[in-house]
């Protein structure tokens, strides 16, 4: 059998006595998008930042390729091929797109590649290439959403998690970058997407995880969930 590409086994997370994340399982196989939804406070961030080694978890495995992830530093695990565009987004708005974009070529062995995947985030945001020297923080905020993606792009991820990208975006932008979100998809890019924004998350997404005060409450393929009257009533608050 082959192995999902990253895989969490009863994870744990708490930060002081108060648990976050309880006995949290799911995995996401190479080339799916999956998503991780619920309301503020469910713990979708916690959980990013536990793969990513930013906070540890208290109990559970985490596999990337099979491989447990135990002991490593979040820098390896950049190494390893997972990036995380951070809620926020966290980008230098100091430093012109050129520059963000370098820096986000900071492991060693991506270095060699860097024009060619300058020119990659070129091609799937063309305004970035418009904007090459202007300054970060100058920048719309869906045009910033793009940077920050593009940006961890440099890194070369097998799996990119994005954490809230369409935050405090108007609807037209928050398309835009949903469709860009499905072609990096479509060319072997696989995410993980978290997303309050439930319904347009689902749309672009295989499969996805409602979490609920730490812990999954329901999880199915997304078509199955949209056709679902518990998920619509409760999740998307629709009545039938
Ligand atoms: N640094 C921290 N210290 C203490 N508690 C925290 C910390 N970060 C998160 N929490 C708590 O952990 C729980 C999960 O938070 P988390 O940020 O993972 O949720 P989220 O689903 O990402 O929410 P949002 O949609 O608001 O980003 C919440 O109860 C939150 O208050
Ligand atoms: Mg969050």
């Amino acid at each position: 059998m082959e192995n999902h590409l990253l895989e969490l086994r009863s994870v744990d997370v708490s930060y002081g006595d108060a648990q976050a994340v309880g006995n949290f399982s799911f995995y996401i196989d190479k080339g799916k998008i999956i998503t991780l939804v619920g309301a503020n406070g469910a713990g979708k961030s916690t959980i990013l930042n536990a793969i990513s080694k930013i906070i540890p978890t208290s109990s559970g495995e985490i596999f990337f390729s099979g491989m447990s992830t135990a002991g490593l530093k979040p820098e390896d695990i950049v190494k390893l091929g997972i990036c995380q565009v951070p809620e926020g987004r966290h980008l230098f708005t100091k430093l012109t797109v050129l520059e963000n974009l370098e820096l986000g070529a900071y492991p060693v062995h991506t270095r060699p590649f860097m024009k060619d995947s300058i020119e990659k985030a070129f091609t799937l945001f063309p305004i970035l290439k418009e904007r090459i020297n202007q300054s970060s923080g100058t920048l719309s905020g869906g045009e910033q959403q793009m940077l920050a993606i593009a940006r961890a792009l440099m890194a070369r991820p097998k799996l990119l998690m994005l954490d809230e990208p369409s935050l405090g975006l108007a609807p037209k932008v928050v398309s835009l970058l949903f469709k860009t979100i499905k072609k990096l998809n479509n060319d072997g890019v696989t995410i993980l997407l978290v997303e309050q924004n439930v319904h347009q998350a689902m749309e672009i997404a295989d499969y996805a995880y409602v979490l609920q005060t730490g812990t999954c409450k329901m999880d199915g393929h997304c078509h199955d969930l949209l056709k679902n009257s518990d998920f619509k009533n409760t999740i998307l608050g629709i009545r039938e």
